[in-house]
């Protein structure tokens, strides 16, 4: 009946644990006083917890009935057996020696039965969770993509797409289409669109963190879909639209993901790269100072200079493939430009995806492509594109209208 009832309450459970973290989270503060939305989320906050709670107390008269009546058993037994030891004693059947035994016995009987049981209860209870799990682990295992052992090794020379379509589940239009593409190393690869039509998701299939439903990914022409996700991951840097703020230290933010080094060159080199040197020079205890001013107080950065840290977390990677989607949405000229100049010097390399709607941020690119509904509908240089007629010049035209 608990396990029952745990089930019945745990979406609720769930949902008001992530409203409580949404609601209470600094990082939305702002958001819930000024635009007074904290009325609506107490409302559902109670909503959620009263729900839980009737559910529990409707099973309450059931649970207590049950434990009515297994006491009430247990109950007539012990009276039945003190009636019956007493009778016997009286009536001269057994010696008051051996009755007074009995009793000890029976008490002592009594705990261990009582001890038995309740463990056997234990097991039972937790043998039904750990039943769960053994379930939801056969079902992550069915559901997780089913990858190969190949390996890609560096230097990257070619990432192919070949017809790749994947749509997300649930969803009845593909997120992309049909999309082929060749990216060879040196190259810098722009990637524009109006919101929703599948920039982020290519950059996805690109790094194989999704698998193509049709058609082909391959790195150095090793398809991922047979490939050991590590070695594809381990070649890569992405600065995703929406990266984490980590809760560590300024040095363990840019160096995450990476092996330790005691050589804080590197780290500083793309902290210049991303024009942030000044910045960390103010802070109270430079490259250890702690980004966790809500959890374990520290120090807070403005909107940009966190995307500048995570920008320069991608560059410390040194990868392969670098994807940077939407890199510099919050950073000022100054530091736009810098970012820009830095991914110029350093395409050489590796091969770069830059997702972007500044379109004059697309000049440093070898390559732009124009994606609308999963699909490519332009493609070409910044010049070629700026004066074909298409998307992307009456884009660059209402960008410099306004
Ligand atoms: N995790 C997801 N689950 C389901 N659908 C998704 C998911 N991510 C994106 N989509 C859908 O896929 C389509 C393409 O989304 P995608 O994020 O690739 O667009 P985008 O071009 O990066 O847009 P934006 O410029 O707003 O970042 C959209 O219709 C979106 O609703
Ligand atoms: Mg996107």
């Amino acid at each position: 009946m608990d396990r029952e009832i745990h089930f019945a309450n745990i979406a609720d459970r769930n949902v008001r644990g992530m409203m409580r973290w949404w609601a209470t989270s600094p990082k939305f503060a702002d958001e819930v006083r000024a635009n007074s939305m904290t009325g609506y989320l107490l409302h559902w906050y109670r909503t959620l917890s009263l729900r839980a709670d009737a559910r529990t107390l409707a099973a309450a008269p059931r649970t207590l009935r049950i434990a009515l009546l297994t006491s009430a058993c247990g109950g007539v037994f012990l009276v039945g057996t003190w009636v019956a030891l007493y009778w016997l004693s009286a009536t001269g059947r057994v010696p008051l020696a051996d009755a007074a035994t009995a009793v000890v016995a029976v008490q002592t009987t009594l705990g261990a039965l009582t001890q038995v049981v309740r463990s056997a209860g234990y097991v039972f209870h937790t043998s039904l969770y750990l039943g769960d799990m053994a379930d939801f682990f056969d079902e992550a295992a069915r559901r997780a993509p089913h990858r190969g052992t190949a390996r890609v090794h560096s230097p990257v020379e070619e990432v192919r797409l070949e017809d790749a379509v994947y749509r997300y589940p649930g969803k009845e239009r593909p997120a992309v289409d049909g999309v082929s593409l060749t990216l060879r190393r040196g190259q810098i690869l722009a990637l524009v669109g109006t919101n929703g039509s599948g920039k982020t998701t290519l950059t996805r299939l690109l790094a194989g963190i999704l698998l193509a439903d049709k058609g082909r990914v391959t790195w150095n022409g090793v398809d991922l879909a047979e490939t050991d996700a590590r070695s594809v991951w381990e070649r890569t840097g992405l600065v995703p639209q929406y990266f984490a703020q980590w809760p560590l230290r300024l040095r363990e933010n840019i160096t995450l993901g990476q092996p330790r080094t005691a050589d804080d060159g590197p780290v500083w080199d793309v902290v210049d790269a991303v024009a942030l040197r000044e910045a960390v020079e103010e802070l109270p205890a430079g490259l250890d100072t702690l980004l966790a001013r809500e959890i374990f107080s520290g120090v807070e950065l403005s909107g940009g200079q966190w995307q500048r840290v995570a920008c320069a977390r991608g560059l410390y990677r040194t990868p392969d493939l670098l994807i940077m989607d939407e890199p510099t949405s919050q950073v000022d000229p100054a530091g736009e430009h810098r970012i820009f100049e830095t991914l110029k010097a350093k395409a050489a390399d590796r091969i770069t995806i830059v997702v972007t709607h500044r379109l004059e941020n697309t000049r440093i690119a070898d390559h732009i492509i124009v994606m609308e509904e999963g699909r490519i509908t332009e493609q070409g240089r910044y010049d070629d594109l700026a004066h074909a007629g298409g998307t992307f010049a009456r884009l660059l035209a209402l960008s410099q209208d306004r």
